[in-house]
């Protein structure tokens, strides 16, 4: 990858709907994974094996995972709590997981009912199958900057976790403002602080737009060297157990004001912005992404 080049994970399947509370049918949770493969992105979290007691929305992880179409270059990881998710989504044919944790021990907690020890004790047997099987595994650290419950988060503490993801085999890390209260200085020196430890290229930025920061987080963290931003496509999302946390940024606006200073994402920003207008209508709500509302209305 060259340095003006950058890789965006789609989280919307999977970040975007979570939080839904209309639960879509699993057509057209297919039918977005299908629309989205066709934009030229080259990753797309596509659903989440975790509880459906917890995550209701992604109940039929299963299905939407074997329904979709699987185009070659495109990776379609899925979100994995535990080895029991694990399993199932391997049963589904999944190749690539992320495992999930926090900074915050009281995120942990209502996120995953675990402390941030225990999180990382249920995901060495994980990253020891995927090892033997051959399946990639993605290592996300949620409140990296502030966190619903503790308030701030030490940088401190997202280094130390960010490390032991890495160090399990976590072939990359992304950095989650879970709850979007991060600035741009703030989250730079963040993403410095843990590229002390982790190289920059397996670094990744993952931002909620609740105070409208996003974009000039990533804009910054870009100038860090980052050159991989999650968003979800348009704007959908937010964490069940981040009372408050907006969406996640939008993925036109990502990939509008990449291109607009030079940089390449390979995506084709009118099927990202005519997919991210068709999830508006069959979520029946405004899109989120400012790209999609300044091209779709009349
Ligand atoms: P628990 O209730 O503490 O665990 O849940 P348990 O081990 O006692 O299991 C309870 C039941 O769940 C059992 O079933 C298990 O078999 C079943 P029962 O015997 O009661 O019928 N179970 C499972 N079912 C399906 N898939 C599984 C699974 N594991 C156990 N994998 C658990 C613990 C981790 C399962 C639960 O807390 C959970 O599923 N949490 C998921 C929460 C979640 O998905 N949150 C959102 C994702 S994180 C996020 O959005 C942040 C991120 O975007 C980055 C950022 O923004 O910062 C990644
Ligand atoms: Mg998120």
């Amino acid at each position: 990858m060259n340095a003006s080049e950058v890789r965006i994970v789609e989280v919307g399947p999977r970040d975007g709907l979570q939080n839904e509370k209309t639960l879509l049918p699993s057509d057209v949770k297919i039918a977005l994974i299908d629309r989205l493969s066709t934009t030229g992105l080259k990753t797309i979290e596509a659903t989440s094996f975790v509880s459906a007691r917890w995550v209701p929305q992604l109940a039929d992880a299963d299905e939407v995972f074997r329904k979709i179409r699987k185009v070659p270059g495109v990776g379609y990881p899925v979100l994995v709590p535990n080895e029991h998710g694990y399993r199932l989504a391997r049963t589904a044919g999944a190749t690539e997981v992320s495992v999930f944790t926090a900074a915050s021990e009281a995120f942990n907690r209502a996120n995953i009912n675990a402390t941030i020890a225990e999180s990382l004790q249920r995901f060495q047997p994980v990253l020891e199958r995927a090892k033997a099987d051959g399946v990639k595994v993605r290592g996300y650290v949620s409140t990296a900057l502030g966190c619903p419950y503790q308030g701030e988060v030490p940088v401190a503490d997202v280094v130390r976790v960010a490390k032991s993801l890495y160090e399990m085999g976590c072939y990359e890390i992304s950095l989650g403002d879970t709850i979007g209260v991060g600035t741009p200085v703030k989250a730079r020196a963040m993403l410095h602080a843990v590229a002390q430890e982790i190289p920059i290229h397996a670094l990744a930025v993952h931002f909620h737009d609740t105070y409208g920061q996003a974009l000039a987080n990533i804009l910054a963290c870009l100038d860090e060297g980052v050159r991989v931003v999650d968003s979800a496509v348009s704007g959908t999302g937010g964490c069940p157990y981040a009372k408050g946390a907006t969406g996640n940024v939008a993925s036109e606006d990502v990939v509008y004001m990449l291109h607009g200073i030079g940089m390449q994402t390979g995506i084709n920003l009118d099927l990202l912005v005519a997919t991210g207008a068709w999830l508006a209508a069959q979520l029946n709500k405004p899109t989120a992404s400012r790209v999609t509302k300044a091209r779709t209305t009349a």
